[in-house]
This record gives structure tokens, sequence and C-alpha cells, in this order.
């Protein structure tokens, strides 16, 4: 189904970005996993079917690594990759009262900052070589109905589900697609901590009754990917068990 694709996750050692990295490797695409930590990007894959697969670190809040990991890309593959899944995100979370300015800055800086970042510069290479592409942007159902304790969280993907937006319009003349996925609560590391008190009042508002997994946003987010969603740009696809 992505036979010959080139597919460039960030995030790509975290349970979303691994997941996805997974689903696109079984469906033969060809997978550079990025992450801020080389190690787990590179455990990453260990673990994909096919070959052909490369890791790289990346910080994404970071232009000049951002530039260096596409030139590098592009030597290894001559081509730029097709396929681009901004899943690398942080939390750092507080009330509004007690969050500091470096926290703000740092959920804005990785989380929106990061994905303008490699969006352009995957865009500015497929332009380049008159390629079409789709990128995939992770936002969040908080993105939509704000959280208590997550100002800048909840500003930095509802940010990130406009930008894409902007940049479907922008590069549709280019047959570039951009999408936005909206996770619910998804149980990963960035979940893991989240206090009882907090996971049970989520689980109340389920719909569906339960936490999301990894593989279930991979799934949508392989649809997004491939051309089985050719006709589908500037839109943003709800992955949280019925929570809006
Ligand atoms: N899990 C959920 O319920 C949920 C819900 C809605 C949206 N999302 C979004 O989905 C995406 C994936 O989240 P996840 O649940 O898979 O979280 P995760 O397991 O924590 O994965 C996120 C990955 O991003 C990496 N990362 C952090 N800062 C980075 C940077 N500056 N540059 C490059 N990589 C960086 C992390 O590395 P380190 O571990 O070393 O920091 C981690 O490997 C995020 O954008 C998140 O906001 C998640």
């Amino acid at each position: 189904m992505l036979a010959g694709k080139i597919a460039f996750v960030t995030g790509a050692g975290g349970g979303i970005g691994r997941a996805t990295c997974q689903l696109l490797a079984k469906a033969n695409a060809k997978i550079i996993a990025s992450d801020c930590n080389v190690t787990s990007a590179k455990e990453t894959i260990g673990i994909l079917e096919g070959n052909g697969h490369m890791a790289i670190r990346i910080d994404v809040s970071n232009g000049k690594e951002v530039n260096d990991a596409f030139n590098n890309i592009i030597e290894n593959y001559h081509t730029p990759p097709s396929i681009i899944v901004n899943a690398a995100g942080i939390i750092r979370d507080n009330f509004l009262l007690n969050l500091t300015e470096e926290d703000f800055d740092k959920v804005l800086n990785v989380n929106l900052k990061g994905t303008f970042l490699i969006t352009q510069k995957a865009c500015q290479h497929l332009v380049d070589a008159g390629k079409p592409g789709s990128i995939v942007n992770i936002s969040s159902i908080v993105g939509k109905r704000g959280n208590r304790g997550q100002c800048n969280y909840a500003s930095s993907k509802a940010a990130v589900e406009t930008f894409s937006k902007s940049v479907a319009q922008e590069m549709a003349r280019y047959n570039i697609r951009c999408n936005t996925v909206l996770p619910g609560f998804i149980s990963t590391s960035m979940t893991e901590g989240v206090p009882d008190k907090v996971k049970d009042m989520f689980h109340s508002l389920i719909p569906l009754k339960r936490f999301g997994k990894p593989e279930e946003v991979a799934e949508v987010i392989k649809f997004l990917s491939s051309d089985a969603s050719s006709y589908v740009t500037g839109t943003s696809i709800f992955v949280s068990g019925g929570l809006e």
C-alpha cells in the first residue's frame, strides 16, 4: 500500500510515533524514525518489518538540527520523504497561576514551532523536487475543549490544528496534503503519570468507556498518509472514543 514511499516520523521513540512507524513499515514504507532521544528511535527501527529504515536524532524545536537532518535524509535516500508525521510532543502541566514562562515557551516550542519547522522544511524539499506529499500533524482533543492545568499544551494543540489548515490551503497547488489527528486519552508514556483522579474523570466522559491505544491512532495516521485519503486535506479527525 505504501511501497516506494519514505515516511519521516518525529517523536518516533514514543507511543504514538512508534506505533505509526510499525504500521507504515508493515505497509511497506521506508521509515525515518526521529526523536530527541536517539536510543528510543533506534529501538523503534529495531522492531520494524522490512528494511531501508533509519533512525536520527532531532530536537524538532531547533531549526538548524531540522535543516541538517533533511540534508542528511536527502543524501541517503536521494529524494525527500513524501509522508511526514509530526508526533513529537511534550506536556509541562501546571495551573495558570503557577505556570512558568519557561514551561509555556518549552511546550509551544516543541509542539507548535517544531511542527512548523519540520513541515516547512519538508514542503520546501517536496516543492523543489516537484513531488506530492502528505503531512499529518497531531493535535489533541484539549486543543478543542481546553483543559485545567494545560493552558500551554491546549493552546499549542489548538494552534497546530489551524496551522495545518493553513498549510493545506497553501500547499494544495503542489499536491501536498496536510491534515490533523486529534487523539483523546491514549495510553502512552505521556499519560502514564496522570493522577488517578484525572484519569477517572476522563474515563467517565469517554462514550466508548475506555482509553485509546497508540495503534488506534496510527491506523488513522496511516489512512491520512496514504492515497486512500487522496481527496482529504485541511481536515481534522478525532480519535477519542467519542469524546470531543
Ligand atoms: N497520549 C495521549 O493521550 C495524547 C493525546 C493527544 C495528543 N497526543 C499527542 O500525540 C503525540 C505523541 O504523543 P505520545 O502519547 O506518543 O507521547 P510520548 O510517548 O511521550 O512520545 C512523544 C515523543 O516525542 C519525543 N520528543 C519530546 N520532545 C522532543 C523534541 N524536542 N524533539 C523531538 N522529539 C521530542 C519524546 O522524547 P522523550 O520521551 O525523550 O521526551 C517522545 O519520544 C504528541 O504530540 C502528543 O501531544 C497524545
